[in-house]
């Protein structure tokens, strides 16, 4: 059911320097900051030959972020996103075998203007996954 790797993203404590890092030391192609109100982030997207990393770092004081950085002040992987082609069909599937979608389970447009869902950590060995329809 699942498709390519979209992203991996990585929270951050301090955005520019971490899109600094990924520009001049890793040599990687960054592109400029987009805020994300709906989502309470603002994100830097970093493209690579196979995938992208997205950089997370909170907006506003109730960003899913803030807690994430008291928990990881250096930052960590924040969650990995995978793409599917049916993202209503992808979750009535996912929540049949057990997964808990997050949040209503409507599907949310995401950074990339496409529909996206969140599944509980709890339910994928620790790892938040967000499911995108490309
Ligand atoms: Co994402």
């Amino acid at each position: 059911m699942i498709g390519r790797l979209n992203h991996v993203a990585i929270a951050v404590p301090d955005l520019e320097a971490a899109s600094a890092q990924y520009a001049n030391a890793l040599g990687a192609k960054v592109g400029a900051p987009q805020d994300e109100p709906d989502h309470g982030v603002t994100v830097v997207f970093i493209e690579l030959p196979n995938t992208k990393i997205e950089l997370l770092y909170p907006l506003g004081d109730d960003s899913p972020i803030n807690g994430f950085l008291e928990k990881n002040p250096s930052g960590g992987i924040h969650h990995v996103c995978y793409e599917v082609d049916d993202i209503l069909a992808a979750r009535d599937h996912l929540q049949e075998t057990g997964a808990r979608v997050l949040g209503s389970g409507e599907p949310k447009i995401g950074a990339h203007g496409k529909p996206v869902l969140f599944l509980h950590p709890k339910d994928f060995n620790g790892c938040l996954v967000e499911l995108e329809q490309v």
